[in-house]
């Protein structure tokens, strides 16, 4: 399977990865345009990956257009950056935005009345192929649409539907922002180990291949809850440990307050970017 016409804006550290996996699934043509002014970045994956690597929109061939869009800067260089590439967009393409917080109203407003938009929220395990990404269409979307998204998005992890656009403030507290509170739990696994004697480095490393063992182990698709029951024998060690992070106030307390601070804060972010 090749590409068809897909236009990237945008190819940093989110886009990159996205760039890097999916040329892991599909052979990419000249049809897919890479279009970011970082000195050196575009023409690396033009060398790299075979596509067309630009730095400037006036570099794109006038006749070139786009089967989809993907709106992969910063949300407050959209407003800038995506008026001048609509052109470059077929009346039937769609725009796919990994963009945070920027809504697909004023992507819209941005762009055509009525242009499809499909938005999604990955996170940054995408370097690593392992997003957990969740994309919300607009009512224009078609399943021609949701398959190209899929093709793209769904090549640097999982991809998941939601209806309801609102919910991506929900998403983001849940999986996109959550890999910082893994790391935090790495932290402070580590930070623990010091003062009980252990070296520094042995701690850090300790904490690191426990997170990993314990992610692969839910990978089998194993419930976290019957993993967690099946370490915890009667008076045992773990037992111990889990009664202090599971108390008064536990962990399930400490995780829903952080969830909803950051869907707040999302929800501020989207206010601020819609004015
Ligand atoms: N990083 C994450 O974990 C994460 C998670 C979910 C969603 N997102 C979303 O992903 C998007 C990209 O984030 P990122 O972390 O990948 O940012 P990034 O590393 O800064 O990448 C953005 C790239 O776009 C380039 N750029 C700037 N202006 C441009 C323009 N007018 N036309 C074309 N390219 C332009 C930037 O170049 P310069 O550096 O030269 O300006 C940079 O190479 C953001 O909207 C963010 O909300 C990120």
């Amino acid at each position: 399977m090749t590409s068809s016409n897909i236009l990237f804006l945008g190819a940093g550290r989110m886009g990159g990865a996205i760039l890097r996996g999916w040329a892991k699934t599909v052979k990419l043509g000249a049809g897919v345009c890479v279009l970011d002014p970082t000195p050196g970045v575009a023409v690396g994956f033009a060398e790299n990956l075979g596509v067309l690597g630009i730095q400037d929109i006036a570099e794109l061939p006038a006749d070139y257009r786009a089967d989809a869009l993907v709106l992969a800067v910063k949300p407050q260089m959209i407003e800038q950056a995506l008026p001048p590439l609509v052109a470059f967009l077929n009346k039937t393409g769609v725009i796919i935005s990994i963009a945070a917080g920027f809504s697909i109203e004023r992507i819209q407003s941005l762009s055509r009345s009525g242009q499809p938009v499909v938005r999604t929220m990955p996170n940054l395990a995408a370097e690593v192929g392992l997003s957990a990404t969740v994309a919300v269409a607009s009512e224009q979307a078609t399943d021609i649409h949701r398959n190209i998204t899929k093709s793209i998005m769904g090549a640097v992890g999982s991809l998941r539907w939601v209806d309801d656009e609102e919910l991506l403030h929900a998403v983001t507290a849940i999986s996109g922002s959550s890999p910082a509170y893994v790391f935090a739990l790495a932290e402070a696994l580590a930070a623990a180990a010091e003062p009980l004697g252990l070296s520094k480095e042995l701690g850090h490393d300790l904490a690191i291949d426990t997170v990993l063992g314990a992610a692969a182990l839910m990978k089998e698709n194993r419930d976290p809850a019957d993993l967690r029951k099946q370490v915890c024998s009667p008076g045992g060690t773990t037992l111990a440990a889990l009664e202090v992070l599971q108390g008064t106030p536990g962990l399930n307390e400490l995780i829903t307050n952080t969830a909803n601070a950051c869907v707040k804060r999302s929800r501020e972010l989207a206010e601020i970017k819609g004015k």
